[in-house]
């Protein structure tokens, strides 16, 4: 496997911090071409500098997902560079604002959880489609298993990015495009930052192996770690009575 990724161009959304900046970092050691993308200029500026001394070669773009003209600029560059989009990892991600009765707060959620992702999916594939090969990669999340009262909206908008990349990898299978969505536990990043212990918490370099492991072994879900696995298995079929009493046990906590 470790040939895999040499060569390889691999568009990271997200990619200024966290599991983005780790997955990066991991491909980049193994020789992948590596296209960032987040809004902190500096901060992908880092990430970049990070791939290279790792051994990767990187190309720091920065933009918004949300909007649909920064991802295609992002795609366009990486096609004079280097021919195409081989994988597009769909990470950029927010958990904030949280509050869930503010229609305003909720689109904003959506816009980069969601549509950011899909408007990634559509700069990167009609590149794929007409190499016949590529593979789209989601990082959701184990709250998409459940509507989580603790983040509503978020909950919403990972269940919402999972369905849409199950069916897009039945739609895309004819093309030769592959697609994985990842499932991640808590993982030590900005993100979960301040929200004090969290059950089974993994580093972001540990996640971005995992992660990097399922997406060579095309794998159509990734999920981690094994024991949040297993807890969200009990979750999913809890009958709806006992799963509000036992996730109303843990307060919201709002913004
Ligand atoms: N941490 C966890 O426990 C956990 C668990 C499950 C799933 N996830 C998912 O993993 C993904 C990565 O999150 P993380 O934990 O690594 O958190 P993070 O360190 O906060 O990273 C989030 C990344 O998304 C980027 N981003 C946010 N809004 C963006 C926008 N409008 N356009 C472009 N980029 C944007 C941020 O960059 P800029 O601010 O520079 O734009 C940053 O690079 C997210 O989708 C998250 O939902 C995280």
């Amino acid at each position: 496997m470790s040939a895999y990724w040499r060569e390889r161009t691999v568009l990271i959304t997200g990619a200024s911090s966290g599991i983005g900046r780790a997955l990066a970092v991991e491909l980049g050691r193994l020789g992948a071409r590596v296209g960032l993308l987040a809004r902190r200029a500096e901060a992908l500026k880092a990430t970049a500098a990070a791939v290279q001394s790792a051994g990767g070669v990187a190309l720091a773009m920065p933009g918004d997902v949300t909007l649909l003209a920064d991802v295609q600029r992002a795609v366009g560059q990486m096609e004079a560079a280097w021919g195409g989009v081989d994988v597009l990892v769909a990470n950029a991600g927010v958990a904030r604002p949280r509050d869930p009765f503010d229609p305003e707060a909720v689109a904003a959620l959506m816009a980069v959880n969601f549509q950011g992702a899909v408007n990634a999916v559509g700069a990167v594939l009609p590149g794929m489609q007409r190499r016949r090969r590529g593979h789209l990669v989601a990082i959701s999340s184990l709250a998409s298993v459940r509507g989580f009262p603790q983040g509503p909206a978020y909950s919403a908008s990972k269940a919402a990015l999972s369905t849409y990349f199950e069916a897009l990898r039945v739609r895309l299978r004819q093309y030769g495009i592959a697609v994985t969505t990842v499932h991640p536990g808590f993982v030590d990043t900005e993100m979960t930052q301040g929200a004090g212990w969290l059950p089974l918490i993994v580093s972001a370099e540990r996640a971005a192996v995992i992660i990097r492991k399922g997406i060579e072994r095309g794998k159509p879900t990734v999920t981690f770690p094994l024991p949040a696995v297993l807890a969200m298995g009990l979750v999913r079929r809890m009958p709806a009575g006992l799963f509000d009493r036992v996730v109303g046990r843990v307060p919201p906590r709002e913004d």
